[in-house]
């Protein structure tokens, strides 16, 4: 997966000026067969034949052109997780939020420009669970070249990790199953790096079950390292071998040194490790899973995903050293992570929005509603149609709309809400109490009804200049 970075001089240069350019890319979406963890082949559904999907290079300014051909059996759509979509929301990808989904057979172009933004992101499906199989990194580079990186030392090689979860089950039934029944999914089976669980699975005639990072020593990498995983926040380590933490979520961090990174599902961390101090050898690179949950509900499966780490010159069957052991509930060091990120302050460089057009108050919730007639598998035994769980912000949930209906974004355009969203969302919450304490927390705070809430006083036109509004 490692790429070279540096290039000759001559070459660098006139990469340095170059053009936005258009990067093209063709995603067949289709079956592919595999077998993980020393199971029995399975089918699942996967981009060009490959878990994960390709990565996309791009540079800062350019544009993104992707065919989506959807050969699988499922309904499909990608989404460009982190992209800003300025004057190009439909490209956003969320099936039936910013589009109708592409049905099997059928083609569709997603096309956009990457503006503002370097670092990682990543792309994945944005239908049911099919994105525990359906994803993919999206590298942005400075439109500079590396020369322009705001950190030093310039990496000499770039490694994309994608983290995730996999399941020993069709993922769309599984997403199915919970819907109807009102359920929340079974934990995953396994995690993965690059799509690999690596060891204990690897002791099987199937296929390498191991990722393998292959260094060389006193080069520096920069990791792209990608939080794919549908539910969890992961701890990452390298044996022997410490981190500078340089973006997030393709914005640049203040550097910081770490032996650990963590990262919530659907974020990146840019870090730089040096293969320097350590011994030519093999280290294991270990994923675990983050789970603060008090007296483990929901349940969580605490296994971890390890990689390894191999130095050129390294013995082959040299047993990898592994790092020291991480608690799934080890908070402070999830904290200590987490608070240290803060943004890059550069000369002339924006980081954050100064001023304020709108305040808003926004808590997040897990209650309860109820189980909705759609949703025929929901345990009636004792005669009444149970309570389910439900997420809530301000105590509103959400409903996708129906098949059927309008996108929410075509109903935008068609200057028609009606019966596909309303415009009240809350900008805050029903009830403040102290969040911090359990104990405060109320049934009927608990409690909210099946709703799409869009937000009235947002002003498209002031968000992204030149953004056309209203009815087509
Ligand atoms: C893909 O796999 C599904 C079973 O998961 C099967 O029903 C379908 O026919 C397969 N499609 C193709 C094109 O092989
Ligand atoms: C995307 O970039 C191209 C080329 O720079 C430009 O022509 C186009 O207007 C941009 N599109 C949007 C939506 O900004
Ligand atoms: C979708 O794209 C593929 C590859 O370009 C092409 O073979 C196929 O005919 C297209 N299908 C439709 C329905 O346009
Ligand atoms: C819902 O979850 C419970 C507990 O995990 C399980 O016993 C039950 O079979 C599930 N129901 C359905 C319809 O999956
Ligand atoms: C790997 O092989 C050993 C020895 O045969 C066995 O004890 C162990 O259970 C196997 N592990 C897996 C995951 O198959
Ligand atoms: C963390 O997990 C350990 C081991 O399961 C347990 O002993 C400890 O009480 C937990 N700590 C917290 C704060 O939940
Ligand atoms: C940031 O990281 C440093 C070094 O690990 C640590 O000493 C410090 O406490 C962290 N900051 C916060 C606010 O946790
Ligand atoms: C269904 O609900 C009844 C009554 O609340 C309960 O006794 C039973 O265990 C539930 N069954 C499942 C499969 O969750
Ligand atoms: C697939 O999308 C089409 C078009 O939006 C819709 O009519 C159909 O119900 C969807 N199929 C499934 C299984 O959701
Ligand atoms: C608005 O949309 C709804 C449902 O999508 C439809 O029933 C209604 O007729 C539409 N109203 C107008 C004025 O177009
Ligand atoms: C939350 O919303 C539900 C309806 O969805 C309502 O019954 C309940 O009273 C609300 N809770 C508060 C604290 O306003």
């Amino acid at each position: 997966m490692a790429w070279p970075w540096l290039l000759p001089l001559g070459l660098f240069f006139a990469a340095s000026v170059a053009q936005a350019a258009v990067v093209e890319h063709t995603f067949n979406v289709g079956n592919l067969s595999i077998s993980q963890l020393c199971e029995q082949a399975m089918i699942i559904t996967a981009v060009n034949g490959r878990l994960p999907g390709p990565t996309i290079k791009v540079r800062e300014g350019d544009t993104v052109v992707v065919h989506l051909v959807n050969e699988s059996p499922h309904n499909m759509t990608i989404h460009w997780h982190g992209v800003f979509q300025r004057g190009s929301p439909w490209a956003d990808g969320p099936s039936m939020v910013t589009q109708c989904p592409v049905m099997p057979g059928c083609n569709y172009t997603y096309r956009f420009n990457v503006t503002g933004q370097e670092g990682t992101l990543w792309w994945h499906a944005h239908i049911s669970f099919l994105r525990a199989t359906v994803y993919g990194a999206l590298v942005i580079r400075p439109r500079g070249g590396a020369a322009s990186y705001p950190f030093s030392p310039k990496p000499h090689r770039e490694e994309v990790l994608l983290l995730g979860e996999w399941w020993n089950a069709n993922v769309y039934d599984l997403e199915r199953t919970a819907f109807l029944s009102g359920n929340i999914t079974g934990p995953a089976n396994a995690y993965t790096i690059n799509g690999k669980p690596g060891d204990p699975y690897s002791n099987c005639s199937a296929a390498d079950q191991t990722y393998k990072f292959h260094v060389r020593r006193n080069e520096k990498y920069l990791l792209r390292i990608i939080n794919a995983a549908l539910n969890t926040p992961m701890f990452l380590r390298v044996a022997n071998h410490r981190f500078t933490v340089v973006a997030a979520d393709a914005a640049y961090t203040t550097p910081y040194e770490t032996d650990v990174v963590v990262v919530a599902p659907g974020q990146t961390v840019d870090a730089l490790m040096a293969a320097a101090g350590a011994a030519p050898g093999r280290y294991y690179m270990v994923a675990t899973p983050y789970d603060s949950a008090v007296g483990g509900t929901p349940p969580f499966n605490p296994a971890t995903a390890r990689a390894v780490v191999e130095y050129a010159g390294a013995a082959g069957d040299e047993t990898p050293q592994l790092p020291p052991p991480t608690q799934n509930n080890d908070t402070a060091t999830a904290f200590r992570f987490l608070s240290n990120l803060t943004a890059l302050v550069l000369p002339g460089k924006p980081t954050v929005p100064l001023s304020v057009d709108t305040r808003m108050f926004v808590t997040v919730g897990l209650g309860n509603g109820d189980c909705q007639p759609k949703q025929t598998l929901c345990n009636t035994t004792d005669g009444t149609r149970p309570r389910i769980f439900s997420s809530s912000m301000n105590n509103a949930s959400f409903l996708l709309p129906d098949a059927g209906s309008p996108s929410m974004l075509q109903a935008h355009y068609d200057g028609n809400a009606s019966g596909v969203y309303t415009r009240d969302f809350p900008d805050r919450p029903p009830v403040i109490f102290d969040y911090t304490a359990d104990a405060s927390d109320t049934d009927e705070l608990k409690y909210t009804t099946k709703s799409t809430k869009g937000f009235g006083n947002y002003d498209e036109a002031a968000a992204a200049p030149g953004f056309r509004t209203g009815p087509r």
